[in-house]
């Protein structure tokens, strides 16, 4: 999950480099480097660490002037982060950058070092290098030299490679990990991304599985599997995304401008849905579910517990079963996926590995997939029988917050559409599901005040020094916790666990002592009194309780210490309201914690591996 960018054109090829690396920094951040075609031929710069480095090693060493190139930000996978491990990796007549792992290098490496070639660093993608360097010096062509090497590569891989005989071409080649050619004028640009090339153009190609693309300061050409010119047959594409999306728009973390979205992203992924009216929703995406008889819901991290939100109002409203997986787990549990079955994919990126795999493993078996997806274009969107999009616009921070709700709103409105095509639903309740959907933007911004946002910030500000918290809830409020309990561990590194409020006193409430705080989420009447007797049970031995409710359901005062109290709402639609402050709180816990907010240690924004 690195990302990886290439130029060729009239500008100085660093500075556009660099700034598509900075835009894609969110992909990884082990280590930065970039290679340029100077007058006396290529010259390499990498360095272990942020961007900032590379840029600091850029300064002091006097690059040439160049105006073709390529880059990559690292996220490590095979080798530790150093200078040596850093992409570019050369080889004789051959620099390239990779995204991906090559999973046979081990006997690849074997196999060139009996040829006498000589590696220097512990990547797999090393060997790619040598590989191609070796095929260009049989063959002469670098086209074949790519085509062959790629032949024997066994893995997932987006390259951007350069030949150092060969100064007025990049080229780039895609299997299983994102990849896009931007079309400029006089210019041309490779990325993992969008964002890294908005600034500069807006028409761009993805490059499919096994493709290859050249690129000349002219134009482009992109060949397919045995080397035909396929350049005709590809769609160009415009991006509707402006760069300004792409920006902290004066925010002073991606994070805390992307919860402040969450009105206009659930506006998004909501109103439009409902223009030709309750009985129109969600048809023109999902025409027909007749057939369906049970859902597998599968995902990671958040969006895995947007599915588990989503498996309670699709069982309570729809009366289908739901099954919700982790993707590291279905893809190796052989599921049993039957006639009357379909899988739902659920992923931001659309390109996160495990999720790829199970999408794969389902269609494979025969059943219907649909995939509820943020990024346009993505592997899982294009892959999928048909695609929900959330229309949450580019995410940027690691921990996901407007993809989230978005995600949440569009199982919402499936349950919504289930239920009626199902007929479990009443006419009445049905409308009043729907009023509580094209309210959300509007309750959502009411959790967004100012006055609001000075509580979490207070709550938060108790957190710089504590160790542990737990967050308790039942039913739906189970998952609401999950998600607020990975949202605070992964951006503050405060320990953090999530219970089902029943399930603490089996074991887990020998943590709880003098101080430890506790979160306890009640958006659920039905099990409203049930929660507060577990509230009561960790008052009992200490716990510094804080009550996330509707003000409808507050309880006494007596029984917690301080109170986020949540807009009124449809208890349908209150997960996505209640998540919104947890989102907040995490935020400014991990800025009183002194943490990198956007970019928590350890982790990446897309998990391209497995
Ligand atoms: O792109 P995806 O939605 O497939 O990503 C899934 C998870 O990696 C992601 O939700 C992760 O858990 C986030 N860091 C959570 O904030």
């Amino acid at each position: 999950m690195c990302g990886i960018v290439g130029y060729i054109g009239k500008s100085e090829a660093a500075e556009i480099l660099l700034d598509g690396l900075r835009r894609l920094e969110y992909r990884g951040y082990d280590s930065a480097g970039i290679a340029l075609f100077g007058r006396d031929g290529i010259f390499v710069e990498k360095k272990r660490g942020r961007l900032s480095n590379l840029e600091a090693a850029l300064k002091a060493g006097n690059p040439p002037h160049a105006t073709a190139g390529i880059g990559h930000t690292r996220w490590a996978t095979h080798g530790e982060p150093s200078d040596i491990n850093s992409h570019p990796h050369t080889s004789g007549r051959v620099t390239l950058v990779h995204n991906g792992i090559i999973e046979n290098y081990m006997s690849l490496r074997r196999s060139l070092e009996e040829l006498g070639r000589q590696f220097v660093s512990q990547t797999d993608t090393e060997t790619a290098a040598h590989l191609i360097d070796y095929y260009y010096g049989e063959t002469g062509n670098p086209l074949t030299a790519i085509t062959l090497a790629l032949g024997k590569i066994r893995g997932s891989y987006a390259l951007a490679m350069i030949f150092s005989d060969i100064p007025d071409k990049v080229y780039a080649a895609r299997c299983d990990n994102p990849l896009v050619i931007g079309v400029g004028r006089g210019e041309n640009f490779i990325a993992s991304d969008i964002p890294a090339i908005l600034s500069h153009t807006r028409d761009y190609y993805i490059i499919e599985e096994q493709e290859i693309a050249e690129l000349t300061r002219g134009g482009v050409k992109i060949y397919g599997l045995g080397g035909r010119d396929i350049t005709a047959e590809k769609q160009l594409l415009t991006a509707d995304w402006d760069v300004e999306a792409a920006e902290k728009g004066g925010y002073p973390h991606f994070m805390l401008k992307e919860i402040h979205e969450q009105p206009r992203s659930l506006a998004a992924a909501i109103l439009p849905r409902f223009e030709s009216g309750l009985d129109g929703l969600l048809h023109d995406e999902l025409p027909d579910t007749s057939g369906i008889k049970r859902l597998h819901i599968v995902a990671c991290g958040s969006a895995m517990h947007a599915g588990l939100l989503g498996e309670s109002a699709i069982e309570k409203y729809a009366r289908l079963p739901v099954e919700v997986y982790i993707a590291s787990e279905f893809r190796y549990n052989d599921p049993i996926l039957v006639e009357g079955d379909a899988v739902i994919i659920i992923s931001q990126s659309g390109e996160t590995a495990d999720s790829v795999a199970a999408l794969r493993l389902a269609k494979s078996r025969g059943v219907p997939v649909w995939a509820i997806v943020n990024v346009v274009g993505s592997t899982i969107a294009r892959e999928a029988d048909r695609v929900l999009y959330i229309w949450a616009g580019p995410e940027i921070a690691v921990a996901t917050t407007k993809a989230f709700t978005a995600q949440v709103a569009v199982l919402y409105m499936l349950a919504l559409r289930l239920a009626l095509a199902r007929g479990t639903i009443s006419r009445g309740r049905a409308e009043e599901l729907g009023k509580a959907l094209l309210k959300l933007p509007e309750t959502v911004a009411a959790t967004l005040t100012d006055e609001r946002i000075a509580e979490y910030q207070r709550l938060a500000s108790f957190n710089q020094n504590k160790h542990d918290l737990f967050f308790i809830g039942r039913g739906q409020d189970y998952a609401l916790c999950c998600e607020g309990s990975l949202k605070l561990k992964e951006i503050s590194y405060m320990h953090s666990e999530a219970y089902a409020a029943g399930e603490l006193k089996h074991g887990t409430i020998s943590l709880v002592t003098e101080g430890v705080p506790v979160i306890a989420c009640i958006t659920t009447e039905g099990v409203a009194e049930k929660t507060v007797n577990n509230i009561k049970e960790v008052r009992a031995r200490g716990a510094h309780v804080i009550l996330v409710a509707k003000d409808s359901l507050i309880c006494e005062s007596d029984c917690y210490d301080d109170a986020i109290r949540l807009p009124d709402a449809d208890e349908f639609v209150m997960p996505i309201v209640g998540v919104v402050p947890l989102q907040t709180y995490a935020y400014y816990t991990a800025v009183v914690r002194g943490c990198d907010v956007d970019k928590p240690r350890n982790l990446a924004k897309s998990v391209t591996v497995e």
